[in-house]
């Protein structure tokens, strides 16, 4: 596969799918989507043109956005999806039953050599190709939502992955203005929800505690460590914040850090009780009726934020 502009396939159109191919249309390939509800392919064109013209208006797109959408089209079968296409973006439902019936399918249809890439959360993909006649050119490529504003994709080989569908992918992703990392092995969660996971687990164990309230806790993060997490990570953030860099921040923070892993040496499941006491505190913030509406208010500030990150690396470098 070289980086022109071939010709991408999205396989399951939900909410991530239809993401997908707003990253590979806006970047100048034609998409071919494939879901196989048909209110789906019905339904999605709509959702796809509304993203596409809030990304004009906060000037995350250079192009008319009926450029962009003239590029997509909705296909009722699996195999003209796929036909002559690049490269092929997987978002089904995430249980190993339906990604195993769909890798079989694609296994058979998708022309030979082309890489095809899982948007799964955390199903490995040896999970679900181990008896697919191809399976050197599947692999996953995890997204974060929505893709088009979040460019992070964890790409993971499964054990028979050919390294060099790796790379295939991780060229397209970077060409699309995407940013791949290599997960150099299967890991349950990737990288991005084990960091997540790590951070959920602390912030409702302090909540059972009665540490601080779910809205105080949240504030830790969107005014407090979240400003520096959108422009470096975890090391980076500690090699600048002590004076001699990350051996001076471990020698001397390192030993606090072990006494709160100590503190914490039996994972305990959310409990219903736990879950209930945040979902009551969340709804008196937020009623159930508005969560969409915060859903489109998070994705427009999402876009400010991409809009000055594009400008802030322009001028600041990155
Ligand atoms: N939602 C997220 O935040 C998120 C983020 C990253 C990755 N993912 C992953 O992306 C994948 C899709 O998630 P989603 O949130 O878009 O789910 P979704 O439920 O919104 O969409 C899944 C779509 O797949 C379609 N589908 C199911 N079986 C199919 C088949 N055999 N052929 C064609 N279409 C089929 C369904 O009709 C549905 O429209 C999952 O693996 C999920 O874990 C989700």
């Amino acid at each position: 596969m070289t980086v022109e502009k071939v010709g991408v396939a999205v396989v399951g159109a939900g909410l991530v799918g239809a993401g997908w191919a707003v990253v590979f249309a806006r970047a100048g390939h034609p998409v071919r989507i494939y879901d196989e509800v048909a209110s789906v392919r019905d339904g999605v064109m709509a959702l796809i043109a509304a993203n596409v013209r809030d990304l004009k208006k906060f000037d995350l797109i250079n192009e008319n956005p009926d450029v962009v959408l003239a590029r997509i089209a909705i296909c009722t079968s699996l195999a003209d999806a796929v036909a002559d296409v690049g490269y092929v973006q997987e978002s089904v439902f995430e249980t190993v039953a339906v990604k195993t019936k769909i890798y079989a399918a694609l296994d058979s249809c998708v022309p030979a050599g082309v890489p095809i890439g899982s948007s799964s959360s955390g199903i490995p993909a040896s999970a679900f190709t181990e008896l697919c006649a191809t399976r050197e050119r599947m692999l996953i490529a995890h997204p974060v939502n929505p893709p088009y504003l979040v460019p992070l994709v964890e790409l993971v080989p499964a054990p028979w992955t050919d390294p060099k569908q790796v790379d295939a992918v991780f060229a397209l992703m970077t060409a699309v203005g995407q940013a791949p990392v290599r997960i150099r092995h299967e890991v349950e969660g990737f990288v991005l929800n084990r960091l997540q996971g790590a951070l959920l687990n602390e912030a409702w164990a302090l909540f059972e505690e009665g540490a601080a309230s779910a809205e105080d806790i949240d504030k830790t993060i969107s005014v407090g460590l979240g400003l520096r997490w959108s422009f470096m990570g975890p090391f980076e953030t500690i090699d600048l914040n002590a004076p001699a860099g990350v051996a001076d921040y471990a020698k001397r923070l390192g030993p606090l850090y072990h006494s709160v892993a100590q503190s914490r040496t039996l994972p305990k499941a959310w409990s219903a009780d736990l879950i209930a006491k945040v979902e009551g505190e969340r709804r008196e913030k937020l009623s159930a009726a508005d969560l969409d509406q915060r859903r489109a208010w998070r994705d427009r500030r999402l876009m400010a934020l991409a809009a000055h990150k594009k400008k802030a690396t322009k001028e600041l470098g990155s």
